[in-house]
């Protein structure tokens, strides 16, 4: 079988690029090694999908170089694929902060992109195992599971490792170093953080509680939700500074993020309240007991000085700890790093070195914040290399 062009990936960019170089009368196959159709699709947003952000904007996400994203997600806007879902007659809403949700399900996004690869004369091989991609003089050869597949373009969407138990492989990163490009480094990214058990022993029973706060690793700063968890931190707000740790140093965590905390608490310096019972007009009752507990400060107010106030304070606003790790690509949602965009080009994410070869979405080095930036980038890539192939 010969074909103009074979995307390796029927994930969220793979089915944006097949479905665009479809329409421009390609002949186009698409290959995935999956039972199911998008999976990672199926259970995003907690099953309905954020599928991008109104506020997307190239500071949103993470890169060698943070330059490289803006070409695509200029051409291919955040209204670009709200008119498609508009189109397609999708109920959505704004949740918070720009983030656009399904209204009903995850599986809207899905049969949308199927339609339009249905419509565009996609050819779908699934499931279909690769086992070697080799470059002839005139096209690529495919040895795959349902036989030999030739084409004049490759497109490689793989994705990246986070869920491996839903299907994520390192295929496209070993196709780029077969290739002579080079990856950087790989991690997992918006994930769970872990403590050491003693470092975090008083708070560990107090898994579920959740609260506004910021947290801070180096000079990201994001303030959203943060979630105890029996080994660590989670929430929005964990997840985003995850995306920014480097192991060996630490987090802080503002959690007093509206006003001063020393202020605060000296307007209440002749109170006969327990410390506790105060900082639980703030902060969840539970931690805050374990809070005070843990500065041994739990006795009425008015027997602190203000010297212990003052520290108190400096400390809801401060909270650091220096995680042991992260709970790794099976909790992450995305990896950091990819296929180095030094090797491609931020038009057409063609590779320059391997002139025919393109990569696009999760698996190249752009990786976004929480709230619907990676779906975004998902198809802004694949849209402008759907143009180019
Ligand atoms: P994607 O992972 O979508 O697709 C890759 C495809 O390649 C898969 O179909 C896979 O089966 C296939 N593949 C892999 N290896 C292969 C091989 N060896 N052979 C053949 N096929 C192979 N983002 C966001 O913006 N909003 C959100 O709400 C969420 N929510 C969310 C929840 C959870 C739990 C996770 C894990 C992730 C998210 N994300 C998200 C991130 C988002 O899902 C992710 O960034 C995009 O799906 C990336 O799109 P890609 O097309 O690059 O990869």
């Amino acid at each position: 079988m010969h074909v103009d062009v074979v995307v390796v990936g029927a994930g969220a960019a793979g089915m944006m690029c097949a479905h665009v170089a479809g329409q421009r009368g390609k002949r186009v196959a698409i290959i995935d090694h999956a039972e199911k159709l998008a999976e990672k699709i199926r259970i995003s947003g907690g099953g309905r999908c954020n599928f991008t952000n109104l506020h997307a904007k190239p500071d949103n996400y993470l890169s060698n170089n943070p330059h490289f994203c803006r070409s695509a997600l200029a051409r291919f806007t955040v209204r670009d694929f709200i008119d498609l879902v508009e189109r397609h007659g999708i109920g959505y809403h704004e949740k918070t902060l720009g983030q656009l949700f399904c209204d009903d399900s995850a599986q809207d996004i899905i049969d949308m992109l199927r339609n339009e690869c249905e419509d565009a004369g996609v050819s779908w091989l699934m499931p279909c195992k690769i086992d070697k991609v080799e470059r002839k003089t005139e096209c690529f050869l495919l040895a795959t599971s349902r036989g030999e597949i030739s084409c004049d373009k490759l497109v490689i969407a793989t994705g990246g490792l986070s869920i491996p138990q839903i299907g994520a492989t390192g295929l496209g990163y070993d196709i780029a170093r077969q290739f002579g490009l080079n990856v950087t480094p790989l991690a997992p990214g918006l994930v769970p953080l872990t403590f050491q058990p003693e470092d975090f022993a008083p708070y560990a029973d107090l898994s579920g509680i959740s609260f506004d706060a910021i947290t801070q690793s180096g000079k990201a700063r994001f303030r959203e939700a943060i979630l105890l968890t029996h080994r660590g931190l989670s929430g929005p707000a964990i997840l985003q500074v995850s995306s920014y740790w480097k192991p060996g140093t630490h987090i802080h965590l503002d959690l007093f993020p509206d006003d001063s905390a020393t202020e605060w608490l000296l307007t209440h310096r002749r109170s006969d309240m327990l410390l506790a019972n105060l900082l639980a007009q703030r902060l969840p009752k539970r931690f805050a007991t374990a809070f005070a507990e843990t500065h041994q400060l739990n006795q009425p107010v008015k027997q602190l000085n203000e010297k212990q106030l003052k520290t108190l304070g400096e400390h809801l606003h401060s909270w650091s700890f220096k995680p042991s790790g992260t709970l790794g690509y099976k909790k992450a949602e995305v990896t950091l790093g990819g296929v180095d965009t030094n090797e491609l080009s931020s038009k057409t994410m063609e590779a320059k070195k391997a002139p025919g070869l393109y990569f696009i979405g999760e698996v190249v080095d752009v990786t976004g914040w929480l709230g619907g930036f990676n779906f975004q980038w998902a198809w802004s890539s694949g849209h402008v290399c759907g143009q180019s192939v």
